[in-house]
This record gives C-alpha cells, structure tokens and sequence, in this order.
C-alpha cells in the first residue's frame, strides 16, 4: 500500500509541474499520442506548443534509443481553435532496463491529465507478406508472449487507486472499433491509396534482438501480422485507465523469414561433387533501417493520426 501512496504523491507532483507550464487551453488536452522510432515529427506541427522534456517531470524516466526524443509537447491540431493534444516524443522499453511500472507511468500521466482516446504510433517487424515495408497496419488484437509466460504484465503489482484499481482488466475489445473505422474513413478523406493501410494483430516481444527465422515463422503461425518491442504494456495500462485505444504499426522492415534452409551441408557436398553453388545471402535488420523508413514515412502517419484526431473531435462535439 504505501508504494501506490508514494505513486499517487509522485503523479500529484508531475500533475502541478506540467499544469504550472501551461496555458487553460492546454490543459486539459483531449487525445495523446505516443510517438514510435522515427515518428515523433508528430509532435512538430502543433500550434501553441509547449515542451516539457521528461526530465523536469517527477517520476518520468528518459528514453534511451536513439532517434527518440524525451519530451512531452503539448499543442492544438487543427484549424479554427483547435483540438488539445499530448504527444509522447519518446517511450520507455522493459529492454532499456526500466520495470513495467515505469513504461506504463506516462501512461498514467495521461490519462490522469484528462486524456479521453490514446493514438499509440510504432515501428514495427513485417510478419505478414501482404504488408510491404512502409504498411501502415491499424492493430485489432495483439499476442503478448511476454505477458502469457512470464511474470511481465504490466498490471502485475498491488492494486492502485481509481482509474487504476481494476484487477482483472479485459482486453477482449482493447482496440475500438469505432475508432479503427475512424482510421480508415480518415485514411480516405486523406485520399491516401486502400493499400497504403491494412488490419492486424501485433505480438509483443521484450526484444531487444530481433528475431531468429524460427521465432519469426512461429509468430506468424499463430496469427501475428506484425511484431515489436513496444505498445502492449501501453495498451494494457490504457484500458485499465478507461481510455479508448488506436494502435498504429509502421512496417518499417520485414522479419526473415526464408522460405528455404541454406544448408551447408547440402553447399559442401555439392562442391565435392563440383556442381557451383551461388553464395547464399541473408539480411539482417538493422535499427537504421527502422528509423529510416520511420522518417520517411512520419510525415504520412502524421497526417494520418491528424486527421483522425480532427475527425473525433468533430465526432465528440457532434454527440454533445
Ligand atoms: N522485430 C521486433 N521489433 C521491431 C522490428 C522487428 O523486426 N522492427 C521494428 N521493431
């Protein structure tokens, strides 16, 4: 008990430290999103914007990768007075060595601000050989391995105080419909091509090295269409919390997967029977390579979260 005492003394810290930095209009921001590797030009097109890096925020830790900034910026997205926002320009990875209690704080934070709807943006392992490299996958489901085999779900630990005191938090509709509709009637409006979209689950895995071809061809074979190193403890903290979840995964490389065993074996027999076998090549996935495809597609997610973020506003003024 007195560890969720300190955590609600530490959230009523980070609280005053954030609203002491903010105009009224900001305050109260109405969506947060949370930008992936490469993706947290997001951030940049906000009018009115406010930063506040991590650093001067109790009980935030700093990211640690590269091409992440730690910083949480605060502005409006749209025309006329705007919607209220928070971008996460960074997050926190259980691979950087921090506990899930402190992946998930930001989280918290969030929601704590008043934050209604939560867009979580992502780099992401291609799985599913539909999905090119620089797919834009709206996520429905996820597989946790993490969380099914080990001791690393982020909800572990004493119960909290309301909104985080739910036990037993279900996730049988952890990403809403609703809001996935929005992404694709926003992705039209946007007149981007059917194909620059597409649906499906994301498996969570610590990382932080990328998968083997037998991992890979096992995750797929349960019906994961991507894979990453991020997310899933967001999403879970979020749905304790009451917020409404979008998920959207950027295929910025493909997992190898090949398709057939380059057996040595088989090469130096064949030599020895001096038949010429062209040199087997594989790739391997680089971090590079992620943040690369990550910035050059940043500015189609950022149009993409944009408008959806116009989009449910309208939504929500239109229901009052
Ligand atoms: N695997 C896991 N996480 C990732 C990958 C991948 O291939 N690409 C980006 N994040």
């Amino acid at each position: 008990m007195r560890a969720a005492t300190e955590l609600l003394t530490t959230f009523a810290s980070a609280l005053k430290i954030i609203h002491d930095r903010l105009s009224e209009r900001l305050r109260t921001p109405q969506i947060a999103i949370v930008c992936g590797s490469g993706l947290s030009t997001l951030g940049a097109s906000m009018r009115e914007r406010t930063i506040i890096a991590y650093a001067d925020i109790e009980g935030l830790a700093t990211s640690t990768v590269p091409g992440q900034i730690s910083a949480l910026a605060f502005g409006l997205i749209g025309e006329g007075e705007g919607v209220p926002v928070v971008a996460m320009l960074g997050r926190f990875h259980p691979y950087e060595g921090y506990q899930l209690s402190q992946v998930v704080y930001p989280i918290r934070l969030l929601a704590l601000l008043g934050v209604k709807d939560i867009i979580i943006t992502n780099a992401a392992g291609g799985l599913n050989p539909s999905n090119p490299v620089g797919t834009i996958v709206v996520v429905h489901d996820h597989i946790a391995l993490p969380n099914l085999t080990g001791p690393l779900n982020a909800l572990l630990g004493p119960v909290l105080t309301p909104p985080f005191d739910t036990r037993f938090v279900p996730l049988s509709n952890a990403y809403s419909f609703s809001l996935r509709k929005l992404v694709f009637k926003a992705a039209y409006n946007l007149g981007l091509p059917r194909d620059a979209l597409a649906e499906g689950t994301y498996a969570w895995v610590s990382g932080p090295t990328y998968e083997t071809p037998a991992e890979g061809r096992f995750l797929r074979s349960i019906g994961a269409d991507v894979v990453g190193m991020s997310t899933i403890p967001e999403v879970v903290a979020a749905c304790q919390a009451g917020l409404q979840v979008i998920v959207l995964s950027l295929v910025t490389n493909v997992v190898v997967i090949p398709e057939t065993y380059a057996s040595p074996r088989e090469e130096f027999e064949a030599e020895l029977a001096g038949r010429f076998v062209p040199p087997a090549t594989q790739h391997e996935v680089t971090h590079a390579e992620v943040l690369e495809v990550g910035r050059h597609k940043a500015e189609v997610m950022k149009q993409l979260v944009e408008a959806v973020v116009v989009a449910r506003d309208a939504e929500r003024k239109q229901a009052t």
